[in-house]
C-alpha cells in the first residue's frame, strides 16, 4: 500500500516512523515533511490545505490511503472533499468528516456535545457580540479565576485565564467586539475554572468501536516548573503515573464510551483519532478539550509504546473493522524532551547547523519537528525543533537516557527543559 501522510511536524516524523514498520506499507509520501521524514520517506511539496493538490498528488503517485496530522485540513472538510469526488473518493482518508471535526474546530460545539452526552466538563455559557452584557452578567455568576475561550481554532492561543473579573469583561470585549482572534472569537465561550492535573488520553474510532491508545502528559509551558508563556509543547511523559486503573475505568466509562456513542448518535462520521484533553480533580475525569488529531509532543510518546500494526488499524478504521482488532502497548515508560529555538514563542533565528546527530545512540530516537536540509546540512527552521524520545523502566528512566543523548546535540542558541516529569 501507498501512503500520503500530511504534516510537517515532530508528530509526523512519529506517526512516520511507526507506520515505516508495517509490512502492508510499501511506500510513505509525507507533505510537505520535514528533514527527518526525509531520512525515512519521501516529502512532496504539496500544501496540505491545498485539497486539489491533495488530489493531484495522490493520484500522481497511486495513493492508496491518506493519514492527516494537523487539524487544519479536517476542519476545512478534507474528509467531505474527497467523499464527494468520484475520482478520489474511494480512497481513506483518516481523520473525522468535517461536521466531526468541529469538535475541535468550534469550542461551543464541543460543549454543546458534551453536555447532550451527559459527560462530565466544566458548567458554560457562550456569547457573541449582539449578548455581550449577557456575558457580563454571566462573568459575576462565576468566581475567579475566569476562562474565556474563543470559539474557533486560533493556532492554541484562543484561551484566556484571568483572574480580575473586570479584566475578564474587558478581555471579552476584545475578542468579541475587536475580534481579537479575528473570526475565532466571534463566539466566546465562559467557563466554570476546574482546579486539577491535566493529561491527555487518545482514542481512535472507526464511529461504531473504540481503542484506547496510551496516556500522555505534555509540558506546554517555556519555563521550568511550568512557568513561562506557552508553547506547542516542551515534552512528555506515557504513560502518565497518576491515571491508575481506578482512574482509567472512570474515564473509559464516563468519558470515552459516551464520546463514541454520541458521535455515533449525531453521525459525525468519525475514522480517526480523538485527543480527549481531561483534568483529574479530585478522583474524577472531565473533559477539558477535544482535539480531532493526535497531539505534538504526545505523539512522540505513544507511537513508540504501540506495539500493533498501526497501518493495519488504520485499514481496520476505514472498513469499520476496529472492534475485531486487539492493540497491543509496550508497558515501558516513554518520554520525549523537545530542543527548542532560543527565543521561542516569541520571535526566534532560523537556518542553524544541527550538530551531533549522528552520535546519538540507540537509546534515543530523534524525531525531527522544525528541520530542513540546506546545502547537505540539517538546519533548524522552526520553534521546536528535535524532540529527543527514549524508553525506560520508569520515565524517569528514559528521561535520563534522552538528557544523556541531548548532551551530544547542538545549534545555535538551543534550549530545552531539564524537569519534564518534575511534577509526577
Ligand atoms: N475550564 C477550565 N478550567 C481550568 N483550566 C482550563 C479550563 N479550560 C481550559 N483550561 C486551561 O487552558 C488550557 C487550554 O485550553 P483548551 O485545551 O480548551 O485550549 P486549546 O487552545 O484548544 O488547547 P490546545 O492547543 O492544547 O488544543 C488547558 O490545557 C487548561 O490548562
Ligand atoms: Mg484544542
Amino acid at each position: 500500500m501507498k501512503i500520503l501522510l500530511l504534516g510537517s511536524g515532530g508528530r509526523e516524523h512519529a506517526l512516520a516512523w511507526k507506520m515505516l514498520q508495517s509490512n502492508l506499507c510499501h511506500k510513505l509520501f509525507v507533505a510537505p515533511g520535514n528533514a527527518g521524514t526525509a531520512q525515512i520517506a519521501t516529502n512532496i511539496q504539496v500544501n496540505p490545505n491545498d485539497f486539489k493538490e491533495v488530489k493531484e498528488a495522490v493520484l500522481a503517485h497511486s495513493i492508496n490511503m491518506v493519514v492527516v496530522g494537523p487539524e487544519d485540513p479536517l476542519v476545512r472538510g478534507i474528509v467531505d472533499f474527497f467523499k464527494s469526488d468520484n475520482q478520489i473518493s474511494h480512497i481513506p482518508v483518516i481523520g473525522p468528516s468535517m461536521k466531526g471535526a468541529q469538535l475541535e474546530g468550534s469550542k461551543d460545539f464541543a460543549k454543546e456535545f458534551l453536555f447532550k452526552h451527559n459527560i462530565p466538563t466544566a458548567a458554560y455559557q457562550s456569547f457573541t457580540k449582539d449578548t455581550i452584557e449577557e456575558g457580563k452578567i454571566f462573568l459575576k455568576t462565576l468566581t475567579a479565576p475566569y476562562v474565556l475561550k474563543a470559539d474557533g481554532l486560533a493556532a492554541g492561543k484562543g484561551v484566556v485565564i484571568l483572574e480580575d473579573i473586570k479584566e475578564a469583561e474587558a478581555e471579552l470585549e476584545n475578542m468579541l467586539v475587536d475580534a481579537k482572534f479575528g473570526d475565532a472569537s466571534s463566539k466566546v465561550v465562559i467557563e466554570e475554572f476546574l482546579s486539577g492535573i491535566e493529561l491527555s488520553c487518545f482514542v481512535l474510532t472507526d464511529g461504531k468501536s473504540y481503542k484506547i491508545l496510551p496516556t500522555a502528559k505534555d509540558y506546554k509551558r517555556i519555563g521550568e516548573g511550568d512557568k513561562g508563556l506557552n508553547t506547542g509543547g516542551m515534552g512528555a511523559v506515557s504513560p502518565v503515573p497518576f491515571a491508575t486503573d481506578d482512574f482509567m475505568k472512570k474515564v473509559e466509562e464516563r468519558i470515552v464510551i459516551p464520546t463514541v456513542e454520541g458521535i455515533k448518535k449525531d453521525q459525525l462520521d468519525y475514522k480517526g483519532f480523538v485527543f480527549i484533553g481531561l483534568i483529574k480533580v479530585g478522583e474524577d475525569p472531565y473533559v477539558i478539550e477535544y482535539n480531532v488529531r493526535m497531539g505534538d509532543p504526545e505523539t512522540e510518546v505513544v507511537m513508540p509504546r504501540i506495539k500493533s500494526d498501526l497501518v493495519e488499524i488504520f485499514q481496520a478504521l476505514a472498513n469499520e473493522t476496529l472492534g475485531e482488532k486487539d492493540l497491543e502497548i509496550d508497558e515501558h515508560s516513554a518520554t520525549t524532551v523537545m530542543l527548542v529555538s532560543g527565543g521561542y514563542p516569541e520571535a526566534y533565528e532560523k537556518g542553524k547547523v544541527i550538530n551531533g546527530l549522528k552520535e546519538i545512540n540507540s537509546d534515543s530516537i530523534v524525531f525531527h519537528a522544525g528541520t530542513t536540509e540546506k546545502g547537505g546540512e540539517i538546519v533548524t527552521s522552526g520553534g521546536r525543533v528535535l524532540a529527543v524520545t527514549s524508553y525506560g523502566k520508569t520515565f524517569e528512566e528514559a528521561l535520563k537516557k534522552s538528557y544523556q543523548n541531548i548532551d551530544k546535540i547542538s545549534f545555535d542558541k538551543i534550549f530545552y527543559r531539564k524537569d519534564i516529569g518534575f511534577d509526577l
